[in-house]
């Protein structure tokens, strides 16, 4: 707009001046026709008076002359005569103007004087008066006086006031017609192809069909090359939606995914390349019991699903060695092939210092980041000390993953978490041409709550050294955009969910993550759901119809009291129950050098005692808990043979123990409580969604879940294995890999 009235203002201007230039010269030259047109005119009209006059004047007749100069003067144009003797007298004069004579007196002398006609313009009355003098001689040719001839010479000025006047409406005709113009001609060849084209590559990057078709209707001589060239990138670009739309449909129309499958497509997209994973929790960690080295799983969701994975791809995984007999099974490189019991890939331990570990990984991470990120009430708790270490300990990681992809060209890395936020701008930082993606576990919550964090522009600038964000759900990829507008400058494009900053763009997408298919147990060679569920429960030494079952990290996201007030208050409102309903809780005490972990762990303890103190009889109680950390070979047959399992987040992120407990539900007989707070209840939507801080409705829940008819739960839980077999960690993985080669 700015151009186009630019333009418009710069055509008047010039128009304008021509106009002016030309109407003053047409002016001049028109005034100077009128003039000698006037000019002509009294003289002729002079010459005609004189023959006249000069007998009046010698004999002396002045009655006779004024009476002839008051009749000559009757004249159009003519306002009036005036005759001289030669000393300038007046003797003669028509009446209108006779008061005029001593204003022509110099005139008149000068005429006498010189003996030659002279004319002025002189303005009288407003009038602007053409007076004409001339001398005249006698009969013996000697000067005997003067004649003057007033003319009205107003004419002219009102003819060139009209000149301008007309020119001036010819301007302004001239001046619309070609503001009209120039705004056509900017329509039809500027603004409108550009709109055209501008439309045409928004088709293009969103991949519409029309595309093609658009090329052929925009017509500008002038955008010529430019259209020629975005029609190579149309084709480019076109060529490459198509090949990941055609990824995208192979992986979406392949029904299920397995380890074979993901092998086979890892191998396709990577050749020999490896992949790499950074998180700070060890797949593997070694023990020391009874003087023998053991190993054994870590609790927690991102083990659980990344180490099919790993066994899949046979990459690197680097993560802190927390094991008391870490340090002793690993080579020079601080590296061992994990599982030990069926070496499939590298796990490369890093060390840190108690004071390391003591300030990321307790401080800032567990005690800061994860409360913060989980909307539970808990209060974050930020220090100056855990902040230096958690940016130390991103450093070491750092060097760590710099050291193994050395010698690789384009490596492709998995951060894991909210451990290791810095990680991927300290690693683009030098090594721009790694692919790196960052996959945090954990919620991401609105920028108000996240702005708490005192080095949030640190956290977020260190995330968007990534390539790929990846969240567990679309909210948590809205929460972090928000987030980014909110504290950094930066591009968001809300469209294609991608933040631009300093020239690197980092794509934000949902990556619901899963379990393996494996999970899902093969019937053969297992009792019936009844009888494992008996054996289990003699095993606990109890007795019961129905068994409930909970798989827990002690920690306070897990909504673990909630659950069993929740329970409590069945027994409260359904006593037909006791001695008929028995639930297991595994309970894996987690992060137990924190005060409230330590207290959380004490408080359920506490309350499963205050429960089974209240409720138990003879050969029964209500709550089982099992605390100590268990193996998932352990945790199965409970999985299986439970009527119903509870999960009761008061916020998480997703929760696997959801999809393992549907994946392994023995003759789809068992009923899901789940928790409107976590990311599974998403994806889990035949569960009974309840909300943990309504224990009354929870209460209920359980009871709906016990009495709930057979059909109903078999159809519910089928869904729900459907969509988690579907949906499983390999396909997960080869979505994400998909997404970060493809950039
Ligand atoms: C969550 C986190 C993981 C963590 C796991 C167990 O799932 O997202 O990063 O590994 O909890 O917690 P821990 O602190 O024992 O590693």
């Amino acid at each position: 707009m700015k151009i186009t009235l630019r333009l418009i203002v710069s055509l008047i201007i010039i128009v304008a001046l021509v106009a002016i230039g030309f109407s003053y010269y047409q002016v001049k030259i028109e005034r100077q026709r009128l003039v000698g047109e006037l000019e002509r005119r009294t003289i002729l009209l002079s010459e005609s008076l004189e023959e006249s006059v000069i007998p009046l004047a010698q004999s002396k007749s002045f009655i006779k002359l004024n009476r002839f100069v008051e009749r000559f003067g009757n004249r159009e144009r003519l306002l009036g005569i005036i005759i001289n003797n030669i000393h300038g007298e007046a003797i003669a004069s028509t009446k209108a103007i006779s008061g005029y004579a001593p204003l022509i007196l110099p005139q008149v002398l000068n005429s006498i004087s010189e003996k030659r006609a002279i004319h002025s313009f002189k303005k009288i009355d407003i009038k602007e008066v053409f007076i004409y003098t001339k001398s005249f001689e006698d009969e013996e040719g000697n000067i005997a006086g003067a004649l003057s001839l007033f003319q009205d010479a107003s004419f002219i000025d009102v003819r060139l006031s009209e000149i301008w006047k007309y020119n001036f409406i010819r301007l302004v005709i001239l001046s619309i017609v070609i503001v009209v113009i120039t705004l056509l001609v900017i329509r039809w060849s500027i603004t409108g192809p550009i709109a055209q084209i501008a439309e045409w590559i928004r088709d293009m990057r969103l991949g519409n069909e029309k595309v093609k078709k658009k090329t052929k209707t925009i017509n500008s001589d002038v955008f010529a090359p430019l259209i020629k060239e975005i029609n190579h990138l149309a084709k480019t670009l076109t060529l490459a939606q198509k090949s990941v739309e055609e990824e995208r449909i192979r992986l979406d129309a392949e029904s299920l995914w397995n380890a074979d499958k993901l092998k086979a497509y890892i191998s396709e997209k990577l050749g020999d390349k490896k992949l790499f994973v950074i998180s700070n929790r060890e797949p593997y960690l070694h023990l020391k019991e009874e003087g023998k080295i053991k190993f054994a799983v870590p609790p927690g969701g991102l083990v659980t699903a990344l180490d099919p994975v790993m066994r899949v791809c046979d990459g690197v995984w680097i993560a802190h060695g927390s094991g008391e007999a870490d340090r002793l099974v690993v080579d020079e490189r601080n590296k061992i092939r994990v599982p030990p019991d069926n070496p499939s890939y590298t796990l490369k331990r890093v060390w840190l210092t108690k004071e390391e570990e003591n300030g990321y990984y307790y401080g800032f991470a567990n005690e800061g980041i994860w409360p913060l990120c989980h909307i539970t009430h808990e209060r974050p708790i930020f220090r100056l000390d855990d902040w230096t270490y958690y940016q130390k300990v991103n450093e070491k990681f750092g060097l760590a993953i710099l050291e193994e992809i050395e010698d690789i060209e384009s490596p492709l890395i998995l951060v894991q978490d909210y451990h290791f936020a810095l990680l991927p701008y300290l690693i683009k930082e030098k090594r721009s041409d790694a692919k790196v993606a960052i996959f945090w576990h954990i919620p991401w919550p609105n920028p108000e709550t996240y702005g708490i964090c005192p080095w949030v522009r640190e956290m977020l600038i260190g995330m968007l050294g990534a390539d790929l964000i990846g969240f567990h759900i679309q909210l948590y990829c809205n929460n972090f955009l928000d987030t980014v507008d909110r504290f950094l400058e930066s591009k968001i494009d809300w469209e294609q969910f991608s933040i631009s900053r300093k020239g690197h763009i980092s794509y934000v997408k949902p990556f619901p993550i899963s379990i393996s298919p494996e999970f899902s147990v093969n019937n053969n060679n297992i009792p019936s759901k009844d009888a494992l569920k008996e054996s289990l429960l003699k095993e606990m030494d109890t007795n019961a119809s129905y068994m409930g079952v909970g798989v827990d990290r002690i920690d306070y996201t897990k909504g673990i009291l909630e659950r069993f007030r929740a329970i409590e208050r069945f027994f409260e409102k359904y006593p037909q129950f006791i001695e008929r309903f028995v639930f297991i809780e595994f309970g894996a005490p987690s992060r137990t050098h924190i005060k409230r972990y330590r207290e959380l762990l004490a408080q359920t303890e506490e309350m499963a005692d205050n429960i089974n103190w209240r409720f138990q009889t003879k050969n029964w109680k209500p709550i089982v808990f099992l605390k100590g950390n268990h193996s998932h070979e352990r945790i199965m047959p409970f999985y299986m043979a439970a009527d119903m399992c509870m999960v009761t987040s008061l916020h998480d992120g997703m929760n696997l123990v959801a999809k393992e407990y549907v994946a392994s539900c023995l003759e789809d007989s068992g009923v899901l409580i789940l928790s409107q707070f976590t990311g599974a209840s998403r994806e889990l939507k035949d569960a009974l969604i309840v909300n943990p801080y309504d224990i009354e409705s929870m209460a209920d829940a359980i009871y709906l879940a016990l009495t709930m008819d057979e059909e109903e739960k078999k159809t519910r839980m089928k869904k729900m294995k459907e969509n988690i077999m579907d949906n499983n960690i390999y396909r997960w993985a080869a979505n994400l890999i998909t997404e970060l080669t493809r950039l």
